[in-house]
């Protein structure tokens, strides 16, 4: 049993982190400057949506294993491990914004007792080169005896599975030089069965990065082959299975559609770039893959004013808001920004997410939002499908139908079973399906088309 406190307990991967180190045995104490937060979290309600956190928050509350506060003298003392799980936010430019990691790291560092020795683990997602920022300012602040060791521990957390991924992880990283350090943490993950790559320091912050901007280059990739595939003929579907069955690519991350959205993939490509051009490099794989990212959203929504002859007054319903399925978060999601090219163009927009209506409420007022994915296709020109919950697959499509005074069903996530929606009445069209464009236009017109 280790004592650890986790800085920044209250957030996705801090919450996270207490919750099932916790689980695993230890005595751990979660610390965040939100008052409320800590507040629910005592009482074992869980503020943010996590696929078994609620269960796995009151079982260890219940053991007496687990506490939050919001008192740095209450948490550090005491405690053999730091978790340091702060949020790294964007500046305007781009660059990660270090104000929180700062700041903790000088509380951490003023709550060191002397004669302890504590270790660091710094989870939050930062510039290559700050966990020297992190140990300066720790000893900045420490008292005179207390000794201590950061180590670099990047995490890979998906939105909704961030207790599977951190119990079940591919890997753990670790990057530092004081292999004592290294030794206790590598056992603190022991239990877990996974390979630990140990590493410097500067690879293991850069291990992150580069991790989150391969997954959106595989998206970017495949979006751009999307491209080519609906001016060629060929469907991006087929193309991506065929690719993805040879081993050295993989299948997964080869979904073509509307784009990343999330906390992370924007967030990490701009870091990472501007980390680039910091370093006097032109890095233009990682901004091509954030211009086919914005691109992928601008044709969308210029494919709907093309099929409907101009958006101004048209009615546009928009199933699915938050950023991917499973989620109510709508950060940088692609669905948002969808919506509000939409309006800016003259559109109404009706939307439908089983999760994110409240966050929507606040992030998007002037979108009118439904309860149903029906209710919302009721008067509409044209429904486009944005984000891929399940539960669109299995509409009766016949009620959307005759809900819609249209009959565009755009699938920005390439969802729906396009024969089931032809059934319909309805005029499918996903991303990358050029064979079917061309089908469609041979219908049309077979001479032009066989001739074209
Ligand atoms: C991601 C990484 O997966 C995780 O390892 C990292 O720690 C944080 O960022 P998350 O933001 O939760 O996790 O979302 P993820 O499931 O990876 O999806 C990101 C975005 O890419 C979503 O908008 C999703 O819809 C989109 N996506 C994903 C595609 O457009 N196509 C795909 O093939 C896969």
């Amino acid at each position: 049993m280790t004592r650890i406190c986790v800085v920044g307990g209250g957030g996705y991967v801090g919450l996270g982190y207490a919750v099932a180190l916790a689980e695993l045995g230890h005595d751990v104490v979660g610390l965040d400057i939100a008052a409320g937060r800590v507040a629910l979290l005592n009482q074992g309600t869980s503020p943010i949506y996590e696929v078994g956190l609620p269960e796995m928050l009151r079982r260890n509350l219940d053991a007496a294993r687990l506490r939050f506060t919001t008192d740095y003298a209450e948490a550090v003392p005491g405690s053999d491990l730091v978790f340091l799980c702060t949020g790294t936010p964007s500046l305007s430019d781009g660059e990660a914004d270090l104000r929180q990691v700062r700041s903790a790291a000088a509380s951490i560092g003023m709550h060191l007792v002397p004669g302890t020795r504590t270790i660091i683990v710094n989870k939050s997602t930062m510039p290559v080169g700050t966990a020297d920022l992190v140990a300066g300012i720790v000893a900045e602040y420490a008292p005179e005896g207390a000794r201590f060791a950061v180590i670099s521990n990047p995490e890979f957390l998906r939105e909704g599975r961030v207790l599977h991924d951190i119990l079940r992880p591919d890997r753990v990283v670790l990057g530092g030089d004081d292999e004592e350090a290294l030794e206790i943490v590598a056992e603190l993950y022991g239990p877990l069965q996974a390979p630990i790559l140990r590493t410097d320091h500067r690879s293991a912050e850069l291990i992150k990065y580069a991790a989150n901007a391969f997954l959106a280059t595989k998206i970017s990739f495949i979006n751009d082959i999307a491209r080519l595939c609906e001016r060629l003929g060929a469907d991006v579907t087929d193309v991506a299975e065929g690719i993805g069955a040879d081993e050295r690519i993989g299948p997964r991350f080869l979904h073509a559609g509307i784009g990343f959205g999330g906390s992370c993939f924007p967030k990490d490509v701009g870091a990472l770039t501007r980390m680039a051009e910091g370093a006097g490099l032109h890095p233009g794989l990682l901004r091509a893959v954030m211009e086919i990212n914005r691109d992928a959203q601008r044709r969308f929504v210029a494919r709907a004013d093309e099929l409907l002859a101009g958006l101004d007054r048209r009615v546009i319903a928009i199933w699915g808001l938050a950023f991917k399925e499973g989620t109510d978060d709508l950060r940088e999601s692609p669905a948002v920004a969808i919506a509000e090219m939409l309006m800016e163009r003259g559109a109404i927009a009706r939307a439908h997410d089983p999760a994110a209506r409240e966050n929507a409420a606040r992030r998007l007022p002037r979108v009118i939002l439904c309860d149903s994915p029906v209710e919302a296709a009721t008067g509409a020109d044209a429904v486009m499908l944005c984000t891929p919950w399940p539960e669109y697959r299995d509409l009766d499509f016949t009620e959307v139908a005759r809900s819609m005074s249209g009959d565009i069903i755009l699938d920005g996530r390439n969802l729906l079973d396009a024969s089931h929606v032809a059934a319909a009445g309805l005029r499918y069209e996903g991303i990358g399906k050029g064979a079917d464009r061309a089908r469609a236009a041979d219908a049309a017109s077979p001479q032009v088309a066989r001739g074209a």
